[in-house]
């Protein structure tokens, strides 16, 4: 089985990804990281050259590309915890993108990291140069972007979860 981990930007997707790869033995890749290796430009580059259509777009690619390669090894063994064969952690807008949600829900076992929204805005103020979508903000713009972006997700985090940790 796949284990694919979403949640919003600061929730621990990527701290959590290793150390649950780590405890099953299982290799782990970081989408964005996987992302900035494939294309050879950082998240942000690719938000300001292609905006962020051509981010999803390729974030799809790049989701895509990874399935493929580890689906074949296991193809029907989504409950089986004790061969797990990858855990993936997606970046947070995934969801916002229907084709990745159709993959995340046929492929994966999906585990949402539920965070409250003042945990979020407390590790991401003052720490936003890598999330595009909040580049440069602080304070009080930087809460309602959390807040207006959570609202626009939350349903796709709910809907698509195995677990919610
Ligand atoms: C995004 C989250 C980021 C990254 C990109 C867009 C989002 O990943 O994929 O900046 O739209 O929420 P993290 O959730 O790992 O920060």
């Amino acid at each position: 089985m796949i284990i694919s981990l979403i949640g919003f930007m600061g929730a621990g997707k990527t701290t959590l990804g290793k150390e649950l790869g780590k405890s099953l033995g299982a290799p782990v890749i970081d989408l964005d990281e996987y992302i900035e290796e494939y294309e050879g430009k950082k998240i942000s580059e690719i938000f300001s050259e292609s905006s962020e259509a051509g981010f999803r777009q390729i974030e799809l690619n790049c989701f895509e590309n990874i399935l493929e390669e580890h689906i074949s090894e296991n193809p029907d063994t989504l409950e089986d915890f004790t061969r797990c064969t990858l855990v993936i952690s997606l970046g947070g807008g995934i969801v916002t993108t229907p084709e990745c949600r159709d993959l995340i829900s046929r492929f994966t076992y999906c585990v949402y990291l539920k965070c409250d929204l003042d945990t979020i805005f407390s590790r991401l103020d003052g720490n936003t140069d890598n999330r595009a979508l909040l580049a440069g903000q602080q304070g009080e713009s930087l809460r309602s972007s959390i807040e207006r972006i959570f609202a626009e997700r939350e349903g796709y985090y709910l809907s698509l979860a195995n677990k919610i940790i």
